[in-house]
């Protein structure tokens, strides 16, 4: 417990109870089907692309363990807000797709082993129409936090469709990329030493950005994936300097979280890119 209380205890950056919200909400895993189903319809009903992720087979996640978890926010037994929290799936699948053949089979195995206990995902929150603005969003998103830092995970993806999700990512202490940078991540030792190329994950399509969160202090962990972007500057980030996007386009930035819970960026020259991780490759192909 310490440990991601380390983080997510820091500066006002994840607390689970309401910060000045309503109390009468309450926000928890969805306990009976009937539960589940609803929150399942709101979330494909407010969010593009929401009927590819994965549900709980079950409906519900009885045992509580690490797989696929409806989480509804409830008023007066009324759900007015879900998400869907889980192991980082869609990413997963990505990697091993576009990796398979490439790197060395037992390296892949490897990394998806990793990613599966180290990488949770949240593909979806949605809050009711008539309910939003009140902050049920971002206890629902910090509810998912806490729930992945609770099943031992030390990062967590998101894919912020809209300006209104970035936002709500930004508050959660999310790091939320700029949509003309890619998402890059590479496996490295407790040493910080690279143990893969950097795999990059195109910029994402249709204004639907990356967001990245550490929840966990990485202390003890032999391996674990770095997350950051490439180039190191984006010109949506208010950089009107030609000469720092150019220096920037040659740099990755690392993120690096201090234990308080704030991002800061570590620039390194940018190696050859190894491999286009591109969300969107594994849809195309399935199209196809
Ligand atoms: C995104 C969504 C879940 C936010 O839920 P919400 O309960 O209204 O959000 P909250 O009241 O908790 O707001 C939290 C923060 O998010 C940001 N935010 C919420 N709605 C916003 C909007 N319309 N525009 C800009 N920022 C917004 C704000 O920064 C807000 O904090 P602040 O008011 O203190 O500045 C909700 O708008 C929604 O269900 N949208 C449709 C589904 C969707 O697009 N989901 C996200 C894709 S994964």
């Amino acid at each position: 417990m310490e440990a991601f209380e380390d983080v997510l205890g820091g500066v006002g950056m994840v607390d689970p109870v309401v910060d000045d919200g309503d109390d009468r909400i309450i926000v928890r895993p969805v306990s009976t089907k009937g539960e589940a189903k609803k929150a399942r319809r709101l979330l494909i009903q407010e969010i593009a692309d929401m009927g590819r992720a994965t549900f709980p087979k079950d409906w519900i996640n009885a045992d509580d363990r690490f797989g696929p978890t409806l989480v509804g926010a409830f008023l007066d037994d009324r759900l007015v807000g879900a998400a869907l929290v889980g192991p980082a799936q869609e990413y997963a699948a990505a990697l091993s797709a576009t990796c398979r053949g490439v790197w060395p089979s037992r390296l892949l195995d490897d990394a998806l082993q990793l990613v599966g206990t180290e990488i949770a995902e949240t593909p979806g929150v949605a809050v009711v129409p008539d309910h939003r603005g009140e902050g049920i969003g971002l206890r629902l998103k910090r509810y998912c936090d806490l729930w992945a830092a609770q099943h031992g995970t030390y990062l967590m993806f998101s894919r912020p469709t809209n300006k209104a999700a970035r936002r709500l990512n930004e508050k959660a202490g999310h790091k939320v990329l700029e949509g003309d940078v890619s998402f890059v991540t590479q496996i490295i030792d407790a040493q910080d030493r690279p143990l893969t190329g950097v795999v990059r994950i195109d910029p994402a399509r249709d204004g639907s950005f990356q967001a990245v969160r550490q929840l966990t202090v990485a202390d003890g962990l032999m391996r674990r994936f770095r997350v950051g972007q490439y180039p190191a500057v984006s010109r949506m980030d208010g950089t009107d300097d030609d000469h720092a996007i150019r220096v920037g386009s040659g740099q990755i930035a690392w993120y690096e979280w201090d234990r308080s819970g704030t991002v800061r960026t570590v620039l390194v020259p940018a190696p050859r890119l190894e491999h286009d991780v591109s969300m969107g490759l594994r849809h195309v192909s399935m199209r196809s």
